[in-house]
């Protein structure tokens, strides 16, 4: 995978090679790395529909796997009418390694795009906060 590429490109260019033969629906996504490496993912679908794994999860896993833990910006395409929208899921798997402020952008092959932060993705994500026991130390 060439990194001379923007995300657009690659995300493009991953989603051709989807295997979503039951939904027939094809996503590519790609994520920038903190140290500036990019990597991409497409859907993979299997006859266990559940197995499944999601476009965003692939890019991800392949980040994780090359050594990188943070990601700046998510690029996510689809062929739907309005630009795609990750599942909660994967709003979950990309708040893990991002931070509120990360720029994700959705989008659709006809142009359209919306651009927004983490936070506005998915407002009040479960994080270590929540699991802060500090409160239960009453006396
Ligand atoms: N899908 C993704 O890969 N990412 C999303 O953000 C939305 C949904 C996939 C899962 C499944 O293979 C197909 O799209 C239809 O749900």
């Amino acid at each position: 995978m060439s990194q001379e590429k923007n995300l657009e490109t690659l995300a493009f260019e991953v989603r051709e090679n989807a295997y979503a033969p039951y939904s027939n629906f094809k996503v590519g996504a790609a994520v920038m790395s903190e140290s500036g490496v990019k990597y991409a993912g497409c859907n993979v679908e299997n006859i266990a529909y559940p197995e499944g794994t999601c476009a965003e999860a692939g890019a991800i896993a392949a980040m994780v796997a090359a050594g990188d833990t943070r990601l700046t910006e998510v690029f996510v395409v689809a062929d739907s009418k309005e630009p795609v929208s990750p599942c909660g899921g994967c709003r979950q798997k990309i708040a893990e390694f991002g931070a509120k402020d990360t720029k994700v952008t959705l989008a659709n092959l006809d142009g359209v795009r919306v651009s927004m932060t983490m936070a506005e993705l998915l407002p009040g994500a479960f994080s270590t906060d929540h699991m802060d026991t500090d409160h239960k130390d009453r006396d």
